[in-house]
């Protein structure tokens, strides 16, 4: 087989065979095959794309790659979760102990990423003491116990991915659906997931902008979880404006305890309940989406989701103290409430720019190398819709520098107040 004939093959438009594309996962993966072959090949694939048979054989190739861990000592179906991205998104946090308290076994790898704020880990860290190093044998005996563990990501999962991903980065070949698609679901199978549940993000705040790009996403990632016999749901959500009130590290954790003893934010909840009733249903814990949904809002009531927390971050080693008691998280110094300076409907919050403003506060990385300030953040105190008085407290800046003249700037230009009452629907669609 040649390099050559496959790159001219997917540039005049045909399918390429699962052996073509085994052939070029491994040769470039063991540097038989030069980037600048890879290159052009992927600017084929960007402009004929792939049918879901390709995808499906290029998620496989790349899960097949490097280590695929393997689950089958956890009784149960593995049920994993994926958000796409977005601003203040404090779901895995919820979503973990949520269904766990329902039986579910959550065996998640969880990674660090560049953006806003810090992922899963970074937040988790934000509790004294915990931490993901364990042992394979130890992460396997705490989900047998508890149902739940969080273990930082293996670094030779699905290796092909990472040396895609860099050369997409700089040939501009990242945004094709069927490249997205096969990333994200190689990263789930090679994490030991039986079933996926995806919660694809559209709007200002996310990576597809409008709702036919998403939809596409999330139809295409569903397609090749089916066909490779994990049974895939995808969620379309918006990321129009932040999820939740709170945007920074240890801010959204304590918006996660607040969540999981029932008293988070309506929309938090409300996209909470949606992605967990579904992994739910997908481990075979409840038989309709409706008696999971009840059953998992009842356990945000009534003490048990909270409960399961606690046991979770008492075995990884963490402070549970912070359950009952917030000041047990790093604290910012400076706490700057911000006002309204007329009165009206908030007409607009843009997610992405409200991230880039908790990035300046050091919320997030900009390089790996980027050291995260897990204290500092903004909760905001009127979302989209909400009707704001002049001289209402607008959101809340948290800063450990007295120096946030650009930050506020920044927040002045991604929050419109005006007579326009604007709606966003949280939930957009399921497709399964
Ligand atoms: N996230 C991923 O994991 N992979 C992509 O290709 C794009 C976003
Ligand atoms: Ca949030």
């Amino acid at each position: 087989m040649r390099m050559y004939d496959v790159i001219e093959k997917k540039r005049e438009g045909f399918a390429l065979t699962e052996a073509e594309i085994n052939f070029l996962i491994e040769g470039y993966t063991k540097k038989m095959i030069p980037d600048y072959q890879m290159s052009a090949l992927l600017m084929a694939i960007y402009f004929q794309g792939m049918s879901t048979d390709e995808s499906a054989a290029l998620t496989m190739a790349m899960v097949r790659s490097g280590h695929i861990v393997d689950l089958s000592s956890i009784k149960g179906i593995k049920v994993d979760k994926h958000s796409s991205g977005g601003v203040g998104d404090t779901t895995t946090i919820i979503l973990a102990p949520l269904v766990a308290s329902l039986g579910v076994s959550v065996a998640k790898m969880s990674g660090r990423g560049l953006g806003h704020t810090g992922g899963t880990l970074d937040k988790l860290e934000a509790i004294n003491g915990f931490h993901v190093e364990l042992s394979t044998e130890k992460f396997v005996e705490l989900v047998n116990k508890n149902h739940l563990a969080v273990i930082g990501q293996s670094e030779n999962l699905a290796p092909a991915d990472k040396l895609l991903y860099s050369l997409r980065d700089v040939t501009a070949t990242v945004n094709s659906i069927p490249l997205i698609s096969s990333s994200i679901m190689s990263k789930k199978i090679a994490s030991g997931a039986d079933a996926i549940v995806l919660d694809v993000k559209t709007g200002a705040g996310a990576f597809m902008k409008t709702k036919e790009e998403a939809k596409n996403l999330a139809e295409t990632m569903v397609a090749i979880g089916n066909t490779v016999g994990k049974k895939t749901v995808a969620i379309l959500s918006s990321m129009e404006q932040p999820l939740g009130n709170a945007i920074g590290n240890a801010l959204e954790v304590q918006e996660a305890i607040n969540t999981l003893k029932g008293q988070g934010p309506k929309d938090l909840t409300e996209l909470s309940l949606e992605l967990a009733s579904h992994m739910v249903v997908l481990a075979k814990k409840a038989n309709t989406i409706k008696e999971a949904k009840e059953r998992l809002h009842e356990n945000l009531h009534n003490g048990k989701a909270i409960e399961k927390f606690q046991a979770f971050i008492k075995a990884q080693g963490g402070d549970d103290r912070v359950i009952h008691d917030p000041s047990k998280l790093p604290q910012a110094k400076y706490i700057i409430p911000i006002y309204a300076e007329k009165s009206g409907y908030i007409s607009k919050l843009v997610a992405d720019e409200i991230g880039k403003a908790a990035m300046m506060l050091g919320a997030g990385r900009q390089t790996k190398e980027s050291v995260i300030d897990l204290a500092v953040g903004i909760i905001l105190h009127k979302k989209l819709g909400e009707y704001v008085q002049k001289g209402d407290s607008l959101y809340t800046i948290y800063a450990n520098t007295p120096s946030i003249d650009l930050v506020k700037k920044k927040m002045k230009q991604s929050i419109e107040v005006s007579n326009v009452q604007m709606a966003d629907q949280l939930i957009i669609e399921t497709i399964e």
